[in-house]
């Protein structure tokens, strides 16, 4: 089904919208406008606050965060929220952070909203990986050294380091690889890595809890970078980039 925008945002209807990594100014026109609408809002902790300024007074605010070690709703009970709300004939808005096409789960609510007969549509955002290049300065891909970029969960349903990882591809020195909900598992993703080839000095950043006050970079390589996440893991959510493509940048 095409994702058209529609000109306007009719009542009954859903958009999944990207909050980006945070700051009010990386946040779409699009998607300011659906949020200028909106009836209720259903939003991730990681969504930040700063879209709030953009509400009507008498929308609706309902936290869905689901950060990992907090207590959040089912991801079916969210999906059965957004379809209830719809049917009220309200203008739904789920904001989540970053894109809601990148680990946001937005094809189960897809398919919920589809399901009942609910029009919705994605409002793009900006992900954490291409915002978390522009905090460290580098680019992402560079011309004859990374010809790929990829984007990679560092968790399954239980938290560990994905079983089924494509390793030969992670360690692809021409690829730079980012790492969503990895800081937990980075550490035995990259002693498999060095296991498979990959050399320890490869450059590496993490950046945690981006577009907050709370902003914190730190570069180093890969190894470097899995001993600080062994020692003193940081409290905030991290995007973890690493690739030669950082190298010299
Ligand atoms: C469930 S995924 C959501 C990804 C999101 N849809 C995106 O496009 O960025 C959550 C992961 O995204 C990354 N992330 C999201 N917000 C972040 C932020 N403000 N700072 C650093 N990393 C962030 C972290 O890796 C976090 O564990």
């Amino acid at each position: 089904m095409p994702n058209a925008s529609p000109p306007s945002f009719a009542p009954g209807s859903v958009a999944l919208v990207g909050a980006g990594p945070g700051d009010a100014d990386l946040l779409t026109l699009r998607a300011i406008k659906r949020l200028q609408e909106a009836d209720v809002v259903l939003y991730d902790d990681l969504a930040g606050e700063d879209f709030m300024s953009f509400l009507k007074p008498e929308a609706e605010l309902v936290a869905v965060g689901k950060r990992a070690g907090h207590p959040s709703p089912r991801q079916d009970e969210v999906s059965r929220l957004l379809v209830a709300y719809a049917r009220r004939g309200k203008r739904v808005v789920r904001l989540k952070a970053g894109d809601p096409t990148v680990f946001a789960r937005s094809d189960e609510e897809l398919r919920a909203a589809r399901g009942a007969g609910i029009a919705i549509e994605i409002v793009p955002g900006v992900t954490t990986a291409t915002a978390a290049a522009a905090a460290i300065g580098a680019s992402l891909t560079k011309r004859g050294v990374a010809r790929r970029v990829q984007l990679v969960t560092g968790h399954d349903v239980d938290g560990r380091l994905p079983g089924d990882l494509d390793i030969a591809a992670l360690a692809d020195p021409a690829a730079t690889t980012c790492v969503y909900m990895g800081k937990a598992t980075f550490p035995a993703l990259v002693e498999r890595l060095i296991a498979h080839g990959m050399s320890p000095a490869t450059p590496a950043a993490i950046v945690e809890s981006l577009g907050s006050p709370e902003t914190a970079i730190r570069r180093g390589t890969i190894a470097e970078i899995a001993a600080v996440l062994t020692t003193d893991r940081p409290h905030g959510a991290c995007m973890i980039v690493y690739g030669l493509a950082l190298a010299g940048s």
